[in-house]
């Protein structure tokens, strides 16, 4: 069977360029990249020329890129080391209702160890304003933290208007750009963020590398001890093979982005058009016109979104309810719930998202098999008294 993947906010293919730049450096390039020697030697050309490649994407310079192991660490070491690095006086944050569970747990440990944390509301498109995030900043405010874009519905945040805001404010300013980065330009030398992080997997790199920038003088203290890698911001021998991977997925990312947005926003437009004509009280959730290129979520009403994932599934076709990380998890997505749906239309929810390999075939797939799947979705849900009472 013709498999379909439709599912690249979850993670995406290693292009075939980025691993085999990689791969060399599982076998005979095997060294530490903190040795002195000629095998250490190799694997420090190599994670510098990654660096070089990421700093390239972001229009940053190398000192400000910090390797990390993923999004994850690259979001709790913003969180946590700013809070820390700013000491007693400022323990107060601020962040989105829509954050991914790494910014949004991480929070929520600050808090339980005695920050205050504001959660700022997303309106039903899933856009923060600027001007509640501005409002919610007080003296004490150590950071604030707002993606940029959404993992579940592609929404783009104001992201400029709030780095704006901050800056007026002297409040360091963090984004969480794994959705964002290779997919749409960002260039730091504009955009008045101190603080990004992305992730390797996201953008056609391997599992297990990302970046956390940090602009030159953005307070952080490093939440590993150990070594002194990264310039002491972030212990532990750097995964060169992933690494090396992001470097050249980065490369390739920042040669397509004059083209490959384009490309995607017309294969997600053509999806969502299908989609409608075939079933006309589809739904589509987030902002249509602040939007990733590659996302599309839609809501079936009535129908459950898991029996639907699973029939696409059977036949091919890779999507998703919306986060990897809460997949199996009993409750609906905290993100769509923040945007005003009620549970049973979180239920009804699911995410496409395309990536480099999308073409025709696979939104025409799914155009296709979408209206008898919808149609089953919709009638096991009315037996069980609605996709909500179907899990219960
Ligand atoms: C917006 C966002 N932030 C952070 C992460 C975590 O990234 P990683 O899987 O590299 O830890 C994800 C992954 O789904 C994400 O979508």
């Amino acid at each position: 069977m013709k498999r379909f993947y439709l599912d690249h906010n979850a993670t995406t293919p290693v292009l075939p360029e980025a691993l085999e730049a990689a791969l060399p450096h599982l076998t005979r390039h095997f060294g530490n990249s903190s040795s002195f020697h000629w095998a250490g030697s190799v694997a420090r050309e190599a994670v510098d020329t990654a660096r070089e490649q990421v700093a390239a994407l972001l229009c940053a310079a190398r000192e400000e890129i910090i390797f990390t192991s993923g999004g994850t660490e690259g979001n709790n070491l913003a969180l946590k080391g700013v809070l820390e690095a700013q000491g007693g006086e400022r323990r107060h944050l601020v962040i989105s209702a829509a954050e991914h569970a790494s910014v949004f747990e991480a929070a929520r440990h600050l808090e339980a160890q005695g920050a205050r944390l504001t959660i700022v509301p997303v309106d039903g498109a899933g856009r923060v304003s600027a001007e509640a995030v501005a409002a919610a900043i007080t003296p004490d405010t150590a950071l604030v933290c707002i993606h940029h874009a959404n993992n579940e519905t592609g929404t783009l945040q104001p992201v400029e208007a709030i780095g704006r805001a901050c800056r007026e404010r002297g409040v360091p300013f963090h984004t969480d750009a794994v959705q964002a980065a290779g997919r749409i330009p960002l260039d730091l030398r504009a955009l008045p963020v101190d603080l990004l992080s992305l992730s390797g997997h996201k953008m056609g790199g391997m599992k297990g590398a990302g970046v956390l920038y940090a602009r030159a003088g953005a307070p952080l203290v490093r939440q590993t001890d150990g070594g002194p890698q990264e310039r002491r911001r972030r212990a532990g021998t750097e995964n060169v093979a992933a690494l090396v991977a992001l470097g050249v997925a980065s490369r390739v990312a920042l040669e397509a982005l004059p083209t490959e947005p384009l490309r995607l926003c017309a294969l997600r437009d053509r999806l969502w058009e299908g989609v409608r004509a075939r079933v006309p009280d589809a739904v589509r959730s987030g902002d249509a016109a602040h939007c990733l290129p590659n996302t599309l979520n839609v809501r079936f009403p009535g129908a459950d979104g898991e029996t639907l994932l699973m029939g696409l599934d059977l036949e091919g076709v890779a999507a998703s309810a919306g986060s990897a990380c809460s997949t199996g998890s009993l409750e609906p997505s905290r993100v769509l719930l923040a945007m005003g749906l009620d549970r049973n239309e979180a239920r009804a929810s699911i995410r496409f998202s395309l990536g480099p390999e999308s073409t025709d075939e696979d939104v025409e797939r799914v155009i296709d098999l979408l209206p008898p799947l919808v149609a089953g979705a919709r009638e096991a849900a009315q037996a069980a008294g609605g996709p909500e009472a179907s899990r219960l």
